[in-house]
């Protein structure tokens, strides 16, 4: 039995280093040439606030490469799910976007990062704006009792080149308004709004551009942006970041840190 057990569960090649988790894969799911999405199991001991992130790695090398990736589970999840890119080339996800079921992946044992609850002062409305992979975090977020308990209303965006690149989103919105626990907290307090921004009806929609312009309230039949009710997180881009981040300070949005809470906080979607 032994024996068949090992054989089972080839082993790495490469030694575990110290002060990483290593994990098993239990779902990996293709959406595009440039997009897929993964499962670990999760240590017990990991502890973790939902929209935080961790490194991630494979035992692929004697010092393994390490990313840091948003965690996309809320903080109940029994496993830890994950949103990539797949760059050509690129150091981790060239192997990443190779793995399979039972297959180990590593992850540093601390996470951190802004885009959580406790780094937002109270408000009625949660604006979360996302452009490409940066929806992970929220992914976190919309699945989150604690952001219903602590808003009436949570408006979740993104904005991708293509039809297809917004399919993690959109599954993930209809799984968890279908989802018998999910609904129960979600009620119909949160609205989805997607653009492909080189495709169709949407070409040239960016969310930047719909907030300026006002569609992106009048699609939703929503009041405007509001400092005094609305709170926001920001994750894209290093460019879609700067540019969200000028329309929310015009509109007087005060970015906030987790010592410093504020009207707004903003996270760069990691892996390029
Ligand atoms: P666009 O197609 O007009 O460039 P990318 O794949 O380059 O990260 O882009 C992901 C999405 O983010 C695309 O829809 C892209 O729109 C949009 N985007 C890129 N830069 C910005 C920006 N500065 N502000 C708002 N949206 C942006």
């Amino acid at each position: 039995m032994n024996s068949l057990a090992a054989q089972s569960e080839p082993q790495p090649a490469f030694p575990i280093p110290a002060g990483v988790f290593a994990e098993r894969v239990t779902a990996v799911r293709h959406f595009t040439d440039t997009l897929f999405s993964f499962r670990i199991t999760r240590p017990q001991s990991f502890r973790f606030r939902t929209g935080e992130f961790v490194m991630i790695g494979l035992p692929n090398a004697e010092k393994p490469v390490f990313r840091a990736y948003s965690i996309a589970s809320p903080s109940w999840d029994e496993e830890l799910e994950f949103f990539s890119i797949k760059v050509p080339n690129g150091p981790l996800t060239e192997h990443l976007q190779k793995i399979a079921v039972g297959d180990t992946v590593l992850m540093r044992k601390k996470s951190t990062g802004t885009l959580v609850l406790d780094a937002l002062i109270p408000g009625k409305r949660l604006f979360l704006f996302s452009t490409g992979t940066g929806i992970a975090p929220f992914a976190g977020v919309v699945r989150d009792p604690e952001t219903y308990e602590k808003f009436d209303q949570v408006i979740l965006t993104q904005t991708c080149r293509s039809q297809a690149e917004l399919r993690y989103g959109r599954d993930l919105v209809e799984e968890a308004r279908s989802d018998e626990l999910m609904s129960e907290f979600i009620g119909d307090k949160l609205l989805f709004h997607t653009s492909a921004t080189r495709e169709g009806e949407t070409r040239g929609h960016r969310i930047t551009t719909l907030i300026e312009n006002g569609q992106l309230f009048e699609a939703l039949q929503i009041p405007p942006l509001d400092p005094a009710t609305d709170r926001a997180m920001i994750c894209g881009s290093m460019a879609m970041l700067k540019d969200t981040e000028k329309l929310l300070d015009a509109r007087g949005f005060e970015e906030g840190a987790n010592n410093k809470p504020g009207t707004y906080v903003v996270e760069r979607a990691f892996v390029d």
